[in-house]
Parts: C-alpha cells; structure tokens; sequence
C-alpha cells in the first residue's frame, strides 16, 4: 500500500541527504527564488518577481492567507488520503493547476516545452499563455494526453481571437481561461527602472508569431513600416537582434525582411482592448463548445455577471499583485464571492499561493483548486524541466500531509470547519 506522495516525498529528500544528495532545486520558497535570481538576467528576474506599484498587493496576497489558520483534527485515521479533485471534467491529481506566465524564455531556454513536460508527468494541467515563448502546438505535442488549458488575452482583433481559440481546441486544450485584468499593463516600477519589456525584444509574442490571422495581417504592417530612424546604437542592434531571434524561421531572413520589428510592431497595435466589455463575451460564447473561465474576478457582482453571461467558471486572481495595486487579497476577495455563486460555477483561486497549507485554506474557504504562480517559474529558472517537476512534487506531497495533519482523508472533505479566522 502506497504511503501517500507526502511521505515518499518526505523519505526520498531524507535518504538522499543520508548519501550525501541534497535537492538541487531548494524546497524552501524564499531559497527557490534566490536560486532562480542567480541564473537570470537582472531584467528577466525583475519581471517576474515584481508587481505594480509598491508591491503592496504582493505582500497583502500572502497576508490575507496568513489571517487563515488551520485547526486540526485527531485520532480520524489518515493513513490513506485521497487528494484529487475534480473541475470542468478535468481530474486534478492535486488540487491545483499551473497559471499561465509568459515570456518564460526569460526563465529558461526550454521555457514553454520544459514546463508542459514538467506539468505531464506529475498530471498537473497547464494553463498555456498567450504570451508564451514557445507556441501551443509545440508544447502540446511535448505533453501528450496530459490535461491542458489556454489562458486567451482578447486583442483589437475578433479574428485572432478565434483563430488562437481554435488552435486550442486543436491543442486539445479543454477549457478558455478569458483573462480581463490586463487590458493594459499595470504600472510595474521594477521594469520601468531598468526601462525593458520583453515583448519589445520579441519575447513572449510566439502564439502570434505561429498564428495565420497575425502573420497574414503582418503582410500589411509590413508595407506601412518606414525604416528604422534614429542613431543606431549598440542597444538598437540588440534589440533588432533579439526579435530576430524570436522570429521563426531562419534570423537574417527576419532581419532582412524586416518582419521580426514589423512582428513586434503588430503585436504592440494588437495586444490591448481596453474597450473590452460584457457584450463581447458573446463573441467567444458562440465560438467554442469548450468551458469559459474569466480571470481576475475580484468582484462579488462580476462573478454573478459571469454566470448571467454563460461563463462556466471563473478564477479569483489579481494577476499576483501585478496590475493594480492597494487592490484586494485574493484570499480576502473569495469569501463574498463564493456567496454570490453559491455553487453554480467553479472557483479558482490564485495570487500569493506559497505551500500546501495554502492550497487547503483556499479549499477550506471554498475554492474548487488554486493556481500555482511564481513558484514553478522559479523551478524552471533554477532546473529546467526538471526543476518544474520537483516544485510540483513538493506542492503535491506538502498539500498531501497538511491534509492528513488536519485530520482530513480526502481533499473533497475540507470545509470551511477546518479553518479559523485570526
Ligand atoms: C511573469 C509573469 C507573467 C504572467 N503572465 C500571465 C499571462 O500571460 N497570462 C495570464 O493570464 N496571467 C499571467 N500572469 C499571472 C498568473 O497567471 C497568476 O495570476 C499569478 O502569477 C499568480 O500570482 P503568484 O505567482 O504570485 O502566485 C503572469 C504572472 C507572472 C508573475
């Protein structure tokens, strides 16, 4: 009889450690982080790890579950534990997907592929950017049946939209997470400092780049672009350099075609709909047979709006602090939210997400499972795939004994019983 994924986590660290071994991907969150810092650039560390304004948000997110405690329960005989969930028809082996993140070459070369490969073998679904750095396809083929979602940002262009909405479904990708939070960036201080987004570089615009509606409207950017102005710099020449890399295909072609600075160009006049409002979801709703998500719900009348407009779940998030900040704890934002669904649809959490204690108290409050962020991108940055994997073995086996621990079974068991408010 298995002993569960807690305890043969737990004895595979010890023993190797008794051999001499120790993880090379840090268990500890602060210390994955710090080992992530050392193996990128300045720029890419900064983007992932920073937030809006102040960062107060970030640090509210973390707050907020830190007002929840655990109370446990004894003697209720946990030596098998059931820490699977169920949600849109995918099974969670634990219960938690990967959020989606972009421009994760900035992690690692792999970025995208190393990831859904990490997320395959332990059957933790991945929610694939838009602003990923390697297209879906690609990462699909990498996962094999592994569950998937695509997480779709709704550009000035309905036609795109569709298009990456299909490619998905061709993914096999079994549910749209609609992200509404970033119509446009948040004002993000450690980037602006060092004056970078990625996307300018070419970073992060692969689903583009791979599309037939964006590279057949590129034709057009391409004729309107005046030649490049300005002193040529040694910076100019980089970036140049850089979207060229990004671009598929063979780099001076790019270079000499002047499509990789058009690509970018495209993107930055397609990227932000600001004007993005109820009435469109209509648009998507028709569009596809697949489950809709919204996030960056924060709001209880927003949940209820989804609902009303045929949206099949929604997830609770503040994009991890990054766009407004002084906005509200997701674990804060839940409660009143859950109240207006009240059960209808599925809620996801994410937004501060740092151990398997906080994957039972957003269950605890209600959430059907949570997004892990920052942490898995830490593990790419620092290991690669494997890195990936070994973050999301650690989340599995620590939410496996803080279940047991609370005297808890299976995970379809937490209640709002099992936590107190301090
Ligand atoms: C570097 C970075 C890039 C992100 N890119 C996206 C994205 O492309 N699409 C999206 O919906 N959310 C994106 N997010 C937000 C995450 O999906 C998620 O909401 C957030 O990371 C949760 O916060 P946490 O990482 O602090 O737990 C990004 C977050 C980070 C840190």
């Amino acid at each position: 009889m298995s002993v569960g994924i807690g305890r043969e986590r737990q004895f595979e660290i010890y023993v190797s450690g008794a051999r001499g071994a120790y993880p090379t991907v840090p268990v500890g969150d602060e210390r994955l982080e710090a080992a992530a810092r050392r193996s990128m650039s300045p720029e890419g560390y900064a983007y992932i790890a920073g937030g809006a304004g102040n960062e107060e948000t970030m640090r509210e997110n973390r707050a907020a579950f830190e007002r929840w405690r655990i109370v446990p329960r004894m003697l209720r005989d946990v030596s098998v534990r059931d820490t699977t969930v169920e949600i849109l028809g995918t099974r969670l082996p634990s219960p938690f997907v990967l959020c989606p993140i972009g421009v994760l070459e900035m992690a690692h070369r792999d970025a995208d592929v190393a990831v859904g490969r990490g997320a395959a073998s332990e059957g933790i679904p991945y929610v694939f950017s838009n602003q990923a750095s390697r297209p879906m396809e690609e990462v699909a083929a990498a996962m094999g049946d592994a569950p998937r979602w695509f997480q779709l940002y709704w550009s000035t262009s309905n036609e795109l939209v569709e298009s990456l909405v299909a490619r998905a479904e061709r993914c096999g990708c079994s549910a749209i997470v609609l992200t509404l939070d970033t119509t446009m960036l948040g004002w993000r201080i450690r980037d602006l400092d060092l004056a970078y987004l990625p996307f300018l570089r070419g970073k992060g615009i692969a689903q583009y780049t791979s599309d037939p509606v964006f590279l057949e409207a590129l034709q057009e950017t391409l004729r309107q672009e005046a030649p490049p102005s300005g002193r040529v710099t040694l910076s100019a020449i980089g970036t140049l350099l850089s979207q060229a890399h990004a671009f598929p295909g063979p780099r001076l072609a790019a270079l000499r075609s002047g499509l990789a600075r058009a690509a970018v160009r495209r993107f930055v006049e397609t990227y932000s709909r600001p004007s993005l409002s109820w009435d469109d979801l209509g648009f998507l709703r028709e569009r596809t047979r697949l489950p809709i998500l919204l996030k960056g719900i924060l709001h209880p009348a927003d949940a209820t709006a989804a609902i009303e407009h045929g949206m099949d779940g929604i997830v609770v998030s503040n994009h991890g602090g990054r766009q407004v900040d002084g906005a509200v704890a997701t674990m804060d934002a839940l409660p009143p939210i859950l109240e207006a669904v009240g059960g209808r649809i599925p809620v996801v959490l994410d937004s501060g997400v740092r151990t398997g204690a906080d994957i039972f108290r957003a269950l605890a409050l209600g959430a059907a499972a949570v997004g892990l962020g920052r942490p898995y991108v830490w593990g790419l940055a620092a290991a690669g795939e494997e890195g990936v994997r070994e973050v999301i073995r650690n989340y599995r086996a620590d939410f496996d004994l803080t279940l047991g621990l609370a005297g808890l079974a299976s995970a379809r068991d937490i209640g709002r019983e099992n936590v107190t408010r301090v």
